[in-house]
């Protein structure tokens, strides 16, 4: 093999590898389908009991008849060599194991279309929480119409409790391909599919955040494309959207790496509300420190690979949209100053 195959073999190798490497905080859910904490997610969760049911008993059926079959009618010595009564066709058995399927299949499909219809007509309450989320290569944008609040992969909602239900009703999106929204614990997936807008919702019944991830092939960083879903107690997520909408902090103390970020190419692609910065590319950053995670899930968002993404975004996600700025240290250092002002 030549060595330039044996390098792009081993850089596959490599990339595979990483794709997996996405970052988990020790507070994340499992992501667990039969562990439903929503609504939507309990009724896909039923269905699919039922059907792994069915499939369980027709296995041990066949399973059994089988190794009773191939022990009751082993060889045996003194068998003598003559192949045994020849059977062609009968009707029973013929209309049995035609009818019989037919049957199980009508049953399956009529509680998965019945599932399906509970779960998109569900009625949607008026005090719904409304959020569009858009999906792009390779991240997601939210964007909460009613509060004017915008941001990135980490979707945060009122957690629903018995006696004050809350559903979040989503308006899915697509600016470029398809992909799907996915959190096993809170409700099937739904694709994101350009120039069509999908629906869907969840209800969170616990607190805490749910993990999950684009759940359509998208491209080289779909693996890396992971979506959270953060509830909160109701007057924890009136104390985030407050936050949330208030435009960026100003420290003078940030101002050399605010003027660095003014006058290159970022404010291009990314927007900081309250500034001339009003991007659409890129997430937005108004409160970038307010969330996990970098790159959708690629790496944690602490200082250090705040500076590592800024300095090669390439690095930590190959194929991302973000550009190496190419910016001198001492330039990385002020602007990851600005960045971290921007709770
Ligand atoms: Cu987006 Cu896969």
């Amino acid at each position: 093999m030549s060595p330039r195959i044996l390098s792009y073999g081993k850089r596959a190798l490599a990339s595979a590898l990483l794709a997996g490497a996405v970052y988990v905080a020790p507070s994340d859910r499992v992501t667990n389908i039969f562990e439903p904490l929503s609504t939507p997610a309990d009724l896909v969760y039923r269905a699919a009991l039922l059907a792994l049911a069915v499939c369980a008993v027709i296995f041990v059926t066949v399973t059994v008849l089988l190794i009773y079959a191939i022990v009751r009618y082993r060889h045996r010595p003194g068998d003598d060599a003559s192949e045994p009564p020849q059977i062609y066709g009968s009707n029973q058995i013929e209309l049995a194991w035609t009818v019989l399927p037919i049957l199980i299949v009508v049953v399956l499909i009529l509680v998965t279309a019945r599932t399906i219809a509970d779960v998109e007509d569900y009625p949607q309450p008026t005090d719904a929480l409304k959020v569009t989320a858009v999906g792009r290569q390779w991240w997601w944008e939210f964007r909460y119409p009613d509060l004017g609040i915008v941001t990135a992969n980490e979707l945060h909602v009122p957690v629903s409790e018995s006696g004050r239900r809350q559903i979040t009703s989503l308006t899915l999106e697509s600016a470029d391909v398809i992909h799907s929204f996915w959190v096993p614990q809170l409700a099937g997936k739904t694709d994101l599919i350009p120039n069509r807008v999908n629906r869907m919702w969840i209800e969170p019944k616990q607190a805490g955040a749910y993990l999950g991830n684009c759940a359509e092939y998208c491209g080289t960083q779909h693996a890396k494309m992971r979506l959270r879903v953060i509830a909160h107690p109701p007057e924890e997520f009136a104390s985030w959207v407050a936050s949330q909408r208030r435009p960026a902090a100003e420290d003078p103390q940030a101002s050399a790496g605010r003027a660095i970020f003014f006058s290159t190419s970022c404010i291009n692609c990314h927007a900081i509300h309250g500034t001339s910065a009003k991007g659409t590319f890129g997430p937005d950053l108004t409160h970038l420190m307010s969330r996990q995670t970098l790159g959708s899930g690629a790496a944690p968002n602490t200082p250090e690979k705040l500076r590592a993404w800024v300095r090669n975004p390439q690095a930590i996600k190959e194929g991302c949209l973000m550009p190496d700025m190419q910016l001198s240290d001492q330039e990385l250092d002020q602007i990851v100053a600005y960045l971290l002002t921007l709770k």
